[in-house]
């Protein structure tokens, strides 16, 4: 059976009304400058980047970056925000399943938040974000740690409840990145059997060779 996946145009517009997803950007954000070694002044990259949450919480440190995402709807917002803080160095750029929209560009730091569990093939993805990676570039990638299957309130279209986040320390070594690191970044607290239920959030990163 092919896995339809989730499009996120009609959530585009209300995307950043929960607070939960603001302030998970920001800590993921925070975790990101508190330990990832990001190239000073980065050419970077977000895969997946939604209506821009993390990118906008890093772009002091970034020369240039491309917001990537297969939905025009949240690339829409990702422009608009761009405009008003009149961020220059945001473009965005939108992609198919393919990637080969991608071209043949490479970064400095390419990061991403919550997209790997809607990926039907998250290896060939991983892959092409290693090989788009500058030598002495860097990858940083948080998403929700591999749960129970409880924590989408609509787990329709979702792929994968969560991403075990040993496994994709191990693909990163094997696609040849070095100096690892791996961090909780955030934890959600959903409402669930009438209690509060804790989905940690993690960041694994690592730097291509130079
Ligand atoms: C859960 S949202 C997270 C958005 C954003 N990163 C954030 O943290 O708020 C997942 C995003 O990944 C995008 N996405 C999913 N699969 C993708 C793919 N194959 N290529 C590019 N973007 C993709 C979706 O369109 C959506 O904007």
């Amino acid at each position: 059976m092919e896995l339809k996946v989730k499009d996120f145009n009609p959530a585009a517009a209300t995307w950043d009304e929960k607070p939960r997803r603001v302030q998970l950007a920001a800590d993921v954000a925070k975790a990101i400058r508190g330990y990832v070694p990001v190239p000073p002044r980065a050419e970077a990259m977000e895969f997946g980047c939604g209506t821009g949450l993390l990118t906008f919480n890093l772009i002091d440190m970034l020369a240039q970056v491309v917001a990537v995402d297969r939905a025009e709807g949240m690339l829409t917002i990702v422009k608009k925000k761009a405009a008003t803080l009149g961020a220059t160095q945001v473009t965005t750029k939108l992609i198919a399943d393919d990637l080969s929209a991608l071209g043949t560009e490479e970064y400095d730091f390419i990061y991403s938040n919550m997209v790997l569990h809607h990926l039907p093939a998250i290896e060939p993805v991983l892959e092409r974000l290693v090989a788009a990676l500058k030598p002495g570039g860097v990858l940083a990638l948080s998403d929700l740690e591999d749960d129970d299957g409880t924590f989408h309130d609509k787990p329709e279209g979702v792929v994968q409840s969560g991403i075990k986040s040993s496994w994709l320390m191990k693909a990163l070594e094997r696609l040849g990145l070095i100096n690892q690191g791996h961090t909780v970044a955030h934890s959600i607290v959903k409402q669930r059997a009438g209690e509060g239920k804790a989905y940690p959030i993690f960041l694994v990163w690592g730097a291509r060779a130079q």
